[in-house]
């Protein structure tokens, strides 16, 4: 039984079944809006592009803002000037621009999560809801000179956001979201025989394995493909995926790679699969780690 302050309190997060429906009806409406904005969008929001989840980069945005606003507006209050007031004013609307911004990224990652981490995620997502309505109220405040007001609802939203983001950590550190888990702690170094070549029938797929890591081989004519075959997004079995051209589409969130270099074609999954060298010995199929 664990007992720091910080795993019971994730354990209770973890417990409150009641969300469960709200969950689901709000992931089914968040995956349709995602499914109308297209592959691309989604992609983008995902990070493909950048081979790293965006919305952990993102945050520091709204995040460094809301915390210049809160520096400054201490300042203001023991004997700064109308400047650090103005630059307080000026972060807190930056940090509500670049909020939507991390939260359509967070939702993009959110949707393809379950069980726990769907948890985590809706209560993260609930709370930055609070802190984005706290400072949209500190941001007019200040604009109607209401500014002890929108000071103390800026506080107010900075300690929610520390609460957020400890939530946020989690996700990562607890239940690895966005996290290469391909699964390669033990790849063949060396070359290893791996399959029978009389076992890969030409244009098929066929899970291998090796030392506990999965690997998937392709034949093409006369070349032989392997990358491996647990996923980088959530450790989806590839092997069992649908095989189109070149490209293998994870069965659990629809992750798309080219077999050939395991790069990532499209999302949620960011990480490229590893990929194996190829040589076939002895009627064997040998396979070991390629370098980058
Ligand atoms: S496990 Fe999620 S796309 Fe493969």
């Amino acid at each position: 039984m664990s007992n720091s302050a910080a795993e019971r309190l994730t354990e209770l997060i973890e417990h409150q079944n009641w969300l469960e429906p709200a969950e689901r009806s709000v992931q089914s409406a968040v995956s349709k809006v995602f499914e109308s904005a297209g592959r691309g969008v989604t992609d983008v929001l995902n990070g493909v592009w950048l081979g790293h989840p965006l919305h952990p980069v993102l945050t520091d945005l709204p995040i460094g803002a809301w915390t210049t606003a809160l520096v400054l507006d201490l300042a203001s209050m023991y004997g700064g000037g109308r400047r650090h007031r103005e630059v307080a004013d000026a972060a807190v609307g930056l940090g509500l621009v670049s909020a939507l911004a991390t939260a359509a990224a967070g939702l993009a990652d959110w949707k393809d999560t379950q069980g726990k981490d769907r948890r985590a995620g809706f209560v993260h997502a609930a709370l930055n809801t609070v802190v984005v309505g706290l400072y949209t109220g500190s941001f007019f405040a200040r604009r109607n000179r209401a500014r002890a007001l929108g000071q103390a609802l800026g506080v107010a939203g900075w300690t929610v956001l520390l609460a957020s983001a400890w939530v946020g950590g989690e996700l990562v550190y607890r239940y690895r979201d966005g996290v290469d888990q391909s699964n390669q702690l033990e790849p063949p170094e060396k070359w290893t025989p791996v399959l029978a070549e009389a076992d890969l029938p030409d244009g098929q797929m066929r899970r291998a394995e090796t030392g506990g890591t999965r690997i998937l081989l392709l034949r093409r004519t006369n070349r032989i493909f392997a990358i491996s075959d647990t996923c980088s997004h959530r450790g989806g079995p590839l092997s069992e995926g649908r095989l189109d051209g070149d490209c293998v589409e994870c069965p659990w969130h629809g992750s798309v790679f080219d077999i050939a270099t395991g790069d990532v074609i499209h999302g949620p999954a960011v990480h490229s699969q590893p990929r194996y060298e190829v040589r076939v010995k002895d009627g064997q199929i040998e396979v070991k780690l390629a370098r980058a």
